[in-house]
């Protein structure tokens, strides 16, 4: 187990951030139609009301809305807020020195002279996992960002950048990858435990599996647009799971589905960065941290995902 650096201790010290794909997003999450600007900065308020002082976005969320939400609540808060966004490894973009321009320009939408964490958005086949850390580590040296990360990597491509950046004396601060108790790849591929091992913090993006596991959608109540379609097998999996949920939150004070799953991440070690479209879904993702689930309880929802895929 190799020690967490100084550098990136402030990311393991947090149990839960929130996720800002839905601000600006009308693909997935038809932003603009049940939900606006005012219902998203409700949802940031009420989350840093509730202690969540870590943001996640994107430059291609709401190409670029996102981002500039964000500056705008950052200006008109007095709480500090850690925020991290990713560089999107578009085909054109085929040398390490788009990197340290395009932070430039999210840092420009977000209104900050540095971020907390930069991350690669996803591996590329047009530059390599070093080429990449070697754009990382400019952005670190000029000092646009106090430490990188990764998203989507692999873990032989995660290991690629953890060399690269060690070799130059840097941590990979993170790998951000979809885990939840519906996806659970990143424990049986090595992921997870080479994560641990590596000091690395492993950041869970879906952790609610784009909404199925608040326990509102159902085979009759499909949820819209694209992840109807998605979902459609899903679906046909999930009530024992829902079930099973709502009983293990009721041993914690009437824990909610949503809150026993962020939670389950938590125990896992996992930094779970829900979505949340307004007040009512943030405040209820706010409380899925703060406690902990039993180990027997944490088998038991092991053993009824097992084979859920
Ligand atoms: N790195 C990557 O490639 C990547 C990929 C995906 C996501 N992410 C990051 O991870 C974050 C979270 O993932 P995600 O947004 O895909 O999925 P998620 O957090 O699993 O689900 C979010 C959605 O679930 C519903 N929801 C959330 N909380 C709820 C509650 N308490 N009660 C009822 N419904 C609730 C909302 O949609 P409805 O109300 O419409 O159901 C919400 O938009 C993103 O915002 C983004 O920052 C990263």
């Amino acid at each position: 187990m190799t020690e967490v650096s100084n550098e990136t201790r402030f990311l393991h010290a947090i149990e839960m951030g929130l996720g800002a794909w839905q601000w600006g997003d009308r693909v997935m999450w038809a932003f603009g139609q049940k939900y606006s600007d005012k219902e998203i900065r409700e949802a940031f308020d009420i989350s840093l009301n509730l202690g969540i002082r870590f943001v996640d976005t994107a430059e291609i969320y709401g190409s670029g809305y996102s981002e500039r939400l964000l500056g705008k609540f950052l200006k008109e808060i007095d709480q500090p807020v850690l925020v991290a966004t990713k560089f999107f490894p578009w085909p054109w973009r085929i040398t390490k020195g788009f990197i340290p321009r395009a932070l430039k320009g999210s840092l420009e939408r977000l209104g900050l002279d540095a971020l907390d964490l930069y991350q690669i958005h996803w591996a590329s086949p047009l530059l390599s996992a070093e080429t990449m850390m070697e754009g990382m580590l400019e952005c670190m040296q000029r000092g646009l960002t106090r430490t990188v990360g990764v998203s989507n990597f692999n873990e032989k491509h995660m290991i690629r950048a953890y060399t690269t950046l060690a070799r130059h004396g840097f941590p990979l601060a993170s790998n951000q990858v979809q885990y939840s108790l519906l996806s659970r790849d990143v424990e049986k591929n090595g992921t997870l435990a080479r994560c641990k091992e590596l000091g690395i913090r492993l950041i869970a993006y879906s952790p609610l599996e784009k909404g199925l596991l608040t326990g509102k959608y159902s085979v009759e109540n499909p949820p819209p647009g694209v992840r109807g379609s998605q979902y459609v097998e899903l679906l046909k999996k999930l009530p024992p799971v829902i079930k099973l949920l709502r009983e293990i939150g009721q041993n914690h004070g009437d824990k909610t589905p949503s809150q026993v799953s962020l939670n389950w991440l938590i125990v896992k070690g996992a930094l779970p960065i829900p979505g949340a479209k307004n007040i009512k879904q943030a405040e209820e993702n706010a409380g899925g941290a703060g406690w902990r689930l039993t180990d027997e309880e944490v088998a038991m929802l092991d053993e009824a995902t097992e084979n859920i895929h």
